[in-house]
């Protein structure tokens, strides 16, 4: 979570940016970066689902 290859992804680091923002992050992905797009593996819901928990309780990751 707190980077390495790519960002941190800790609550503090993604603190200004809408879970639609991240959510859409993580199902497009950032072309042209190693970031890649999870479309494929995960439904809308679930991005959602995740960038909020990003955004919540990145500390206690399950
Ligand atoms: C399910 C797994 C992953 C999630 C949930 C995820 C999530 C994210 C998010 C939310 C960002 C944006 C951070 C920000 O705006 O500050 C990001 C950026 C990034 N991720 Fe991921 N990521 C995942 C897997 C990966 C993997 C496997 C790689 C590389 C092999 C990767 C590489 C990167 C890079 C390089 C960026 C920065 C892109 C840029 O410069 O804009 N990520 N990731």
């Amino acid at each position: 979570m707190k980077g390495g290859l790519g960002p941190a992804l800790t609550a503090d680091a993604l603190q200004g940016q809408s879970p639609e923002q991240i959510a859409l992050t993580i199902m497009q992905g950032r072309p042209g970066t190693a970031m890649p797009a999870w479309n494929r593996f995960l439904q809308p819901a679930e991005s959602l689902w995740l960038a909020n928990f990003l955004l919540q309780n990145s500390d206690t990751a399950p």
